[in-house]
């Protein structure tokens, strides 16, 4: 039985923003083939981020093409909104932002009422104590590494202190919590990552970009991470 402190199993997932949109359910198919651990799609409104990307209906069509599990990154002002519809498009994980949400607490709860597991995201300039009250709602906690809104930008290397904060949380709570980073996550950038206490670890560039190919690029991260331990 896993513990608080039992180091969690490494995840790798890809973000599909680098995807080639016109084929995103073949994309799905050959993440799944490539080995990732599940596939996160990053929401966005126009609104809470400068850049708008797709809705439950896009995620729901590309379901059919995949079994790996599905999270949605709900980077959008009124998540409470659509969130039972990520839920029946196929997600068994939705991420709220906690600048998105007025009554965080009880979008948490929301989330478990929609029959999926929750999970809160801060942005870089948000400290870990933002979460420190709902940490035994949610199943991961998501420390961007990246301002949100675009892939390709670099990594944000003074988030690691964050992560540690938070993972030292978790522990001291006895709770049961992923972490996940997401944002400049790559061959150079993902080892640091892990030392500071994260274990589930979004890529869109590093996997999609990599000449290699998304099983290269996969089974490299994986390594680089399960090496820290
Ligand atoms: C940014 C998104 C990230 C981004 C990651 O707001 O949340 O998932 O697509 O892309 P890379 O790995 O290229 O930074």
């Amino acid at each position: 039985m896993p513990t608080a402190s039992t180091p969690r199993p490494v995840q790798i997932a890809p973000s599909v923003l680098p995807a080639d949109m016109s084929r995103l359910g073949e994309a799905c198919a050959e993440l799944e083939q490539a080995g990732v651990d599940r596939i996160q799609f990053d929401v966005m409104d126009g609104r809470f981020v400068p850049n708008l990307t797709f809705g439950p209906d896009v995620i729901a069509a590309c379901r059919k093409h995949a079994e790996v599990p599905f999270e949605a990154h709900l980077m959008v002002e009124q998540p409470d909104e659509l969130l039972p519809r990520y839920v029946e498009a196929g997600c068994r994980l939705v991420i709220v932002h906690a600048e998105a949400c007025t009554h965080l607490h009880r979008t948490l709860g929301h989330i478990a009422d929609a029959g999926a597991a929750a999970a809160v995201a801060l942005n870089p300039a948000t400290p870990a104590v933002a979460v420190a009250h709902v940490l035994d709602l949610v199943e991961m906690v998501l420390v961007m590494t990246v301002n949100p809104g675009f892939g390709g930008q670099a990594y944000i290397g003074t988030m690691e202190p964050k992560v540690a904060k938070v993972r030292r949380m978790i522990v001291e709570r006895g709770l049961d919590v992923d972490i996940e980073v997401d944002g400049g996550i790559s061959p150079a950038t993902i080892e640091g990552a892990a030392r500071a206490g994260a274990n589930v670890f979004i890529a869109g560039s590093a996997l999609f970009r990599d000449p290699e190919g998304l099983t290269h690029a996969t089974d490299e991260l994986r390594a680089l991470a399960d090496a820290t331990r």
